[in-house]
């Protein structure tokens, strides 16, 4: 008999964390689903009724990453072959009206939350010569976007890592993903008061994400119309970039902090 394969995610109480953590149930994995609000996880475990546990943790403490992932392990019955850094915030910002406290804490969540669940998971998949490390970055990492400049920041910081890690470990065996999303239907987008184009529900989304997954691919990047978008703006020279996307910035940037 197939053993069960395990599974850790961040960011499994809402949105696309918690629809691939659904995904990845109905596929047969045993699941550890971590996050900070615990009845969100708890009644997701309920929902899912297969082999999953929560775990409450913030992923900006990076003890509290490793003791999670030790919990994870002794509760499912050994090692994680699959770890998903999702948990992620966006806030809109403009340069104009900088809050450093925002820009640090999207650093800290999407980027150093990454990194501590890397450190925690990735020395015993070096050690088996298995495993696989996803990060769910976004396609806002392909280009500085105005009015999202932290978050851009932090979602290029991703893709960085991961294709630099992705290289550096596969001599050992372990496989490393970047999942870039375009626009998904969740509380994150849910602020939005634009048109977001290709808007694609979580569900979709988390069967795009496994079906990824599972077929060990480096790069899951949707919707395609959205990836297409997004690669063909990142070969635009500099000054087209700015005159298309000025106005737009322009229009959201409000009252500055600081005299012009
Ligand atoms: N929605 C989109 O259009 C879109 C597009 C591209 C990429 N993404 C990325 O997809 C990922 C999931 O976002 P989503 O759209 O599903 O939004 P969401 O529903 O707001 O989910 C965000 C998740 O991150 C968790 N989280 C936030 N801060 C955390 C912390 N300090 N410690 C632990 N968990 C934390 C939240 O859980 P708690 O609040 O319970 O801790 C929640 O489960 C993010 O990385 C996001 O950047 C989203």
């Amino acid at each position: 008999m197939q053993t069960q394969k395990r599974a850790i995610i961040t960011g499994a109480s809402s949105g696309i964390g918690l629809e691939l953590a659904r995904e990845l149930a109905l596929r047969g994995w045993a699941l550890a689903l971590l996050a900070r609000r615990t009845e969100l996880l708890d009644d997701a475990v309920r929902a899912i009724g297969a082999n999953a546990v929560a775990i409450p943790c913030d992923v900006t403490d990076s003890g509290a990453v490793h003791d999670a992932v030790k919990h994870g392990e002794s509760r499912l019955g050994g090692a994680f072959d699959l770890a998903v850094a999702n948990a992620g915030v966006g806030i809109p910002s403009h340069a104009a009206k900088f809050n450093l406290a925002e820009a640090e804490q999207t650093i800290r969540v999407n980027v150093l939350g990454m990194m501590y669940l890397f450190d925690a998971v990735i020395p015993g998949m070096i050690e088996r010569r298995s495993g696989r490390f996803v990060g769910v970055a976004s396609v806002a990492g392909l280009r500085g976007l105005p009015t999202a400049a932290p978050y851009s920041a932090s979602k290029a910081a991703m893709q960085a890592f991961l294709e630099a890690s992705r290289i550096e470990l596969v001599p050992y065996g372990v496989g490393v993903t970047i999942v870039n999303p375009g626009f998904i239907v969740t509380a994150m987008t849910e602020k939005n008061r634009f048109k977001m184009p290709f808007l694609m529900k979580a569900d979709k989304a988390a069967r795009v994400i496994a079906d990824g997954i599972e077929g060990g691919r480096r790069v899951v990047e949707f919707p395609r119309r959205m990836s297409l978008v997004m690669r063909t703006v990142r070969l635009l020279p500099d000054s087209l970039y700015e005159r298309m996307t000025g106005p737009y910035s322009r229009r959201k940037a409000g009252p500055s902090k600081v005299k012009p």
